[in-house]
């Protein structure tokens, strides 16, 4: 079963949502990079949100102490998905960006090192879990209610942003291309302070500790959660239905068990085996292994 062309359409082998044009992607080759842009990158599912908030608490002293009350799209816009006639040449340094774009159609200059990508990867099942928990709340995702169904589309790569493992495994095998930090979205989970402090060490930002603590605390699921700069619930009744979900859902790591069957979870493991061994991480599938 393919993807609806209301929702996904191709371009260059990578598939995006409606909300951008291949117009506009085909610009991005020479979208002009400063040195001192910074680009999160990731696969969808795997703490965007999250790390966009972090991104923007680290920089923004006003975001940081409250007294700006900006929401975290307008400080860390999408490069692919531009949705307002927004100037990004026009912003302030450093440049701040969210993408989820794969290793080979970024922006050229990324790809000779300059600027700075940080990374997340999360574990495959979460990502699908969290995707398809998405899909009834973020109306121009497509929603298949049949998991089994959707589990398919999510391992053939026919969903937003196509296949996880290619994802991934392209960025990684790529590292040496880019000036680049790789982060998991469990590590960050067992420790945010440590996953803090090596963003800042990567894009070379002093903050105090008692900085470090207010962006800790202000990056927890629970506080974000309340934060509407913070948890996109700016979004209009037309592009997401508030009824059925929210960006911010559970934040935990191996939910999937909640949802697949031992079947369902020894299909997705036929499937990925091989190319999973190829990953130079190790995935974590329950807060409680050893990273
Ligand atoms: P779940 O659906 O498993 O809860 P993205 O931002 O890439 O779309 O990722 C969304 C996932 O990140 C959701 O996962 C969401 O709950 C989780 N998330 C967002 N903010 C978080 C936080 N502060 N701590 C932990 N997880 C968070």
């Amino acid at each position: 079963m393919e993807p609806s062309k209301e929702n996904l359409f191709k371009y260059k082998g990578f598939y995006f949502g409606v909300d951008t044009t291949p117009e506009y992607l085909s610009t991005l080759e020479d979208f002009e990079i400063k040195d001192s842009d910074v680009f999160l990158v990731t696969y969808p599912k795997s703490g965007t949100v999250w790390t966009q908030n972090i991104l923007s608490l680290i920089f923004y002293e006003g975001h940081r102490n409250g007294t700006e009350n900006t929401e975290i799209m307008e400080r860390v816009p999408w490069l692919e998905y531009k949705t307002s006639e927004k100037d990004y040449t026009a912003l302030p340094s450093p440049r701040i960006f969210a993408s989820h774009l794969p290793y080979y159609l970024t922006p050229r200059g990324l790809r000779n090192k300059r600027g700075f990508i940080v990374y997340i990867s999360r574990n495959p099942k979460d990502v699908m879990v969290s995707h398809y928990h998405f899909s009834k709340y973020m109306r121009v995702v497509e929603e298949v209610p049949d998991f089994n169904l959707f589990m398919e589309r999510f391992l053939a790569g026919k969903v937003l942003a196509s296949s996880w493992i290619d994802h991934v495994a392209g960025w990684y095998s790529h590292a040496e291309d880019f000036n680049i930090l790789f982060l998991t979205y469990e590590e960050m989970k067992k420790d945010l302070r440590s996953a803090v402090l090596k963003i800042c060490n990567f894009v070379g930002k002093k903050l105090s500790n008692e900085e470090v603590d207010s962006v800790v605390r202000q990056a927890t699921f629970e506080n974000m959660k309340k934060d509407p700069r913070a948890n996109y619930e700016h979004l209009a009744d037309d592009v997401v239905d508030k009824d059925r979900g929210s960006f911010l859902r559970k934040g935990t790591v191996g939910d999937w068990k909640n949802m697949m069957t031992v079947a369902q979870s020894e299909r997705f493991d036929s499937v990925l085996k091989e190319k999973l061994k190829t990953l130079p991480i190790k995935l974590i599938w329950d807060i409680n292994e050893e990273m």
